[in-house]
């Protein structure tokens, strides 16, 4: 890490006091906020990475810069220099296309139609003084919603905005079963997204048409309404526009889309459980810098960002704004895909969650940059199953959906372990999406093991999942149950308590049924009444 010049702030809090045991390094914590292995001892990136070769555009991996110019700190320079128009399924429909065309108003209808970036351009080139202005400005080239869109969040909260945009690269839309890249300039983003709020992307303001299956881009909805969530997240909003107007970012941050068709087989796997630092204190994105930091997502990426969503998935998309772009081009995900982002930067801070989210000022992101100028913060985007009722994620379908969606997020195909940072993850699927959290730690911590990545658990203030995960980790690591092992006593545990209950919840826990297994196989392995009982997985007989 020396010789790559990055430094992080230790993280040992000074309640802690260092010990050595058997050649272990660690430290007992005299508030136990956080258990098993010191977070110091897990990777992180840059220092774990491998040198990535010289980015240049393949047919997987689109890149929108000058790569031949491509230096620490320069501005980038856009590729193509000349915007070319593709009007068509595979890309994404540019508000300066000559083909975004727009009925003329009534008086000169007869003359059928004009561009809609004439439009655009002029109405936007006026001076804003208010928030009607703005309004006045966006209804020009969006006259069918001037009866719908409301604007009196937009009222309610006026201050200057972005500086207006130039754009020239058609952007090919990450569709399903696609495995692509984009790598586009922070610069560019910003242009992507003052276009997003001034709402000028054709086809874009309804789901009824051919994007359909794509989140908005448009940030009408943020405008709407007099709920104070809207208030903070247009201050967020607005302090990412300042920041880049007043001082132009030079870095990159490639969006991948990652659609699999081959999974492991759970049943059969060896791998044994990898380290886990688990903390009822911090969070994925403070305390999980330079991990692969999970985004507890939805299908249509980036969830009610740009409506009233505002937990973990859409809090994240605001304070790194540069993640909202991928609602332009990513498709919703399917069972078997994700996106990873690499390279956004922090631009906001803030306070609470949900209804008490509050902005909470300007944040210096001193993420270092590492290759291909990108920020060393890798972000997955992977949406949980909702479940409505408690029992349905204990069968074997919607484990392995489960087990297959985080395998997705987390596996890095043709990376060595060696060179993968931790996952830095929670409680992914179990706030809006009523998960059990003990179910989707340990689910997690098998996908993290199968892929050979250590974990950074966050329990966000629950002090006894902490401890229960922590617990059940150490009896599974002493043991050196198996991966597959697991996954076989998660099987019976469903067919031998989930299935035949009656009620809405079970009456045996999933820990304390793996407990008794585990305990009671080791108990009797040299006796033949193992055998006997059915209810000990056949490889405990
Ligand atoms: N770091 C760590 N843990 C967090 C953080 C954070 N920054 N923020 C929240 N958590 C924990 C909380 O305990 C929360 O209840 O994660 C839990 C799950 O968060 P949710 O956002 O509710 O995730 P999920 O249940 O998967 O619901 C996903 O919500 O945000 C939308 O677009 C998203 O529609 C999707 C749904």
């Amino acid at each position: 890490m020396e010789q790559l010049g990055f430094s992080f702030p230790s993280l040992m809090t000074k309640e802690e006091k260092p010990y050595e045991r058997d050649g272990r390094k660690g430290s007992v914590h005299t508030s136990a906020k956080w258990l098993g292995t010191p977070l110091e001892e897990l990777k992180r990136m840059p220092q774990c990475s491998p040198p990535l070769s010289h980015l240049r555009a393949t047919d997987n991996h689109t890149v929108m810069i000058r790569t031949d110019l491509l230096r620490e700190g320069e501005v980038l320079v856009p590729y193509p220099t000349r915007f070319k128009d593709t009007w068509d399924e595979a890309n994404v429909k540019m508000p300066c296309s000559e083909k975004n065309l727009f009925p003329l108003e009534n008086e000169v209808r007869a003359r059928g139609v004009q561009s809609r970036w004439e439009l655009i351009q002029k109405a936007l080139k006026t001076e804003f003084k208010s928030a009607y202005d703005i309004k006045g400005a966006i209804l020009k080239y969006n006259m069918a919603h001037t009866k719908r869109w409301d604007f009196s969040a937009l009222n309610a909260f006026c201050n200057k905005v972005g500086r207006k945009a130039h754009r020239r690269f058609p952007i090919p839309l990450l569709k399903q079963k696609m495995n692509h890249s984009i790598t586009m300039s922070q610069e560019q983003i910003a242009c992507l997204l003052a276009n997003a709020f001034f709402c000028t992307f054709p086809r874009r303001n309804s789901r009824k048409q051919e994007y359909a299956n794509y989140p908005d881009i448009h940030l009408f909805r943020l405008f709407e309404g007099s709920s104070p969530k809207k208030i903070e997240k247009l201050k967020t909003l607005f302090c990412y526009f300042r920041r880049v107007t007043e001082k132009q970012p030079t870095g990159l941050v490639t969006f991948t889309r990652q659609s699999l068709t081959r999974f492991p087989e759970w049943e059969s796997s060896a791998k044994q459980l990898t380290k886990l630092h688990i903390t009822c204190e911090g969070t994925i994105e403070d305390q999980g810098y330079g991990m692969l930091q999970v985004d507890f997502a939805n299908r249509m990426v980036g969830g009610g960002v740009t409506g009233n969503g505002l937990v973990q998935e859409e809090i994240r998309f605001m304070i790194n704004p540069e993640l909202i772009v991928a609602r332009l081009f990513t498709e919703a995900m399917d069972n078997n895909e994700c996106l990873v982002v690499t390279g956004t930067e922090q631009y906001s801070k803030y306070t609470g969650y949900a209804e008490s989210y509050r902005w909470a000022g300007n944040h210096k992101d001193e993420i270092p940059r590492y290759d291909w100028q990108r920020k060393c913060t890798e972000i997955v985007a992977i949406d949980a199953l909702k479940f409505k009722n408690f029992l349905d994620q204990f069968q074997p379908e919607k484990i392995n959906r489960e087990l297959n969606k985080a395998y997705c997020g987390f596996v890095r195909p043709g990376v060595r372990s060696d060179n993968l940072p931790a996952v830095a993850t929670g409680n992914w699927g179990c706030g809006v999406f009523l998960g059990d959290s003990r179910l989707k730690a340990l689910l997690q911590i098998l996908v993290a093991a199968e892929v050979g990545r250590d974990v950074a658990y966050f329990t966000f203030g629950d002090a006894d999942l902490m401890r229960d995960v922590h617990k059940m980790h150490s009896f599974l690591t002493e043991r050196n149950v198996t991966v597959g092992t697991v996954y076989r006593l998660l099987m019976q545990y469903y067919s031998t308590v989930c299935e035949p209950c009656s009620s809405s919840r079970p009456d045996v826990s999933l820990y304390a049924f793996i407990y008794d297994c585990v305990c009671s196989s080791a108990a009797s392995l040299d006796s033949d009444s193992a055998a006997a009982r059915p209810d000990v997985p056949a490889d405990f007989r």
